[in-house]
């Protein structure tokens, strides 16, 4: 009998769930879709709580290696500094966050590599967050501004980096534009980004487009392109100035997917502390998250990584 409930309890909760997840989705229409979506998943705090203050995946140098998915967060941070070479650049940098989140890798590249950093996001939420996280604040702050229209000088800085902000960024072009017009001749630019395969080689078969639907229906995405697709937005863009490199990431990073629901288990309070509201919210990202797993284990995504000099 007791089983009986407790199937019945289960049979519920997924239908739920499942109801939610279908019918009340993310989708991106604007900007403004994306900076509305980034300033309730900033003040329910339920993703600081339970990731931390990087909204990134993270570096896993062998795959199955145990460690902290925070650490992991931090090191993604380092190894791509290491690699885009803009830990050349001497202390006092200007370097440019674009999409900064609350503002994890700025303080890190301020507070480690000396570097002056200006951090902008779409959402003002994050933006206050990130200020208020910061110590610093002479030489690491927070901008609102729209990465597609950036109110810097052209050339008015050492560095520009931008971390998972690519996804949610309909014009691709002005994208690459912006970030390459702002950045000095000579400088460095470093861009992490979710990428789809290029499916002008490889079309995406039935059941891919519907998974591809639902990852950009979830999280605020108007299109994902391929690292071929944005490397020729760099290279096409007339503030390019020098070669563009690009690697994918994919290995290093896909065990992120597993720790970011295993987080969940093993810091239970970081949620239940939030209510039952953030507990149910918390399981609804479950689904997505497996077909992020999945997509970038089959190669329908990967985890792109681009270095320019200005
Ligand atoms: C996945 S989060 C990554 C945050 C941060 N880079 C990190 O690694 O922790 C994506 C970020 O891009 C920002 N973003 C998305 N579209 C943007 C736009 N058009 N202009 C400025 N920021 C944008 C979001 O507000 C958010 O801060």
């Amino acid at each position: 009998m007791q089983w009986i409930l407790i199937l019945i309890f289960s049979i519920f909760c997924l239908f739920t769930l499942t109801n939610q997840w279908v019918r009340k989705s993310r989708k991106y229409e604007s900007v403004n879709s994306v900076a509305s979506s980034y300033d309730s998943w900033t003040n329910d705090r339920l993703l600081e709580n339970l990731w931390g203050e990087h909204i990134h995946l993270g570096f896993y140098e062998k795959p199955r290696i145990k460690k902290d998915f925070r650490k992991a967060k931090v090191d993604f941070v380092h190894e791509l500094v290491r690699w885009s070479g803009l830990n050349q650049l001497p202390k006092g940098s200007r370097v440019l966050d674009v999409g900064c989140g609350i503002g994890g890798s700025s303080r890190i590249l301020s507070d480690y590599y000396g570097f002056d950093v200006i951090g902008i996001s779409i959402s003002q939420e994050q933006v206050k967050r990130a200020n208020e996280l910061t110590a610093n604040r002479d030489f690491c702050s927070f901008e609102v501004m729209n990465a597609l229209d950036l109110k810097f000088e052209k050339g008015s800085f050492d560095g520009v980096w931008s971390v998972e902000a690519g996804p949610h960024i309909l014009d691709k072009q002005t994208f690459a534009d912006e970030m390459l017009r702002v950045l000095r001749p000579g400088g460095v630019l470093a861009v992490a980004d979710w990428n789809q395969r290029d499916s002008t080689k490889h079309p995406l078969n039935f059941f891919e487009k519907l998974i591809m639907n639902q990852l950009l229906i979830q999280w605020t995405h108007p299109e994902f392109s391929s690292i071929e697709g944005f490397k020729n937005n760099l290279l096409n863009s007339p503030y390019c100035g020098s070669s563009v490199e690009t690697s994918n990431w994919t290995k290093y990073t896909i065990q992120s997917w597993n720790e970011s629901i295993y987080e969940g288990f093993r810091r239970p309070s970081s949620i239940l502390k939030l209510g039952l509201r953030s507990l149910l919210k918390a399981f609804k990202e479950i689904p997505t998250i497996l077909m992020m797993r999945w997509s970038f284990s089959r190669g329908l995504m990967k985890f792109g990584v681009f270095k320019s000099r200005g």
